[in-house]
């Protein structure tokens, strides 16, 4: 994905290697957790961000966007964090 696609304070989920990965841009930073809410397994990338964190579709769990971890309950784990890069304007994720 071009980092540019990715707009300031938006999601996208992509599947990356067998992996569910939202990636996200803050502060002109792009960020990758898993796309998977640990509640219920609900899709994040059908999510909403409120201030840097995504808000589950399902029952509304909030997880940093930077680092995957629960903001609000029911959810209680956090989500996977990988590291990104971006290279020559393209978004590259460690799986
Ligand atoms: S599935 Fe995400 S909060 Fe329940």
């Amino acid at each position: 994905m071009k980092a540019a696609d990715l707009a300031e304070g938006s999601i996208s989920a992509v599947d990356i290697d067998g992996e569910h990965v939202l990636l996200s841009k803050i502060g002109g930073e792009v960020f990758a957790v898993a796309g998977t809410c640990t509640h219920e397994e609900a899709d994040l990338g059908q999510g909403f961000v409120l201030d840097g964190r995504v808000v589950c579709p399902l029952h509304l769990s909030q997880f940093d966007l930077k680092t995957g971890d629960v903001v609000t309950p029911p959810a209680t784990d956090p989500l996977k964090h990988y590291k990104t890069r971006v290279d020559a304007g393209t978004v590259y994720v460690e799986v």
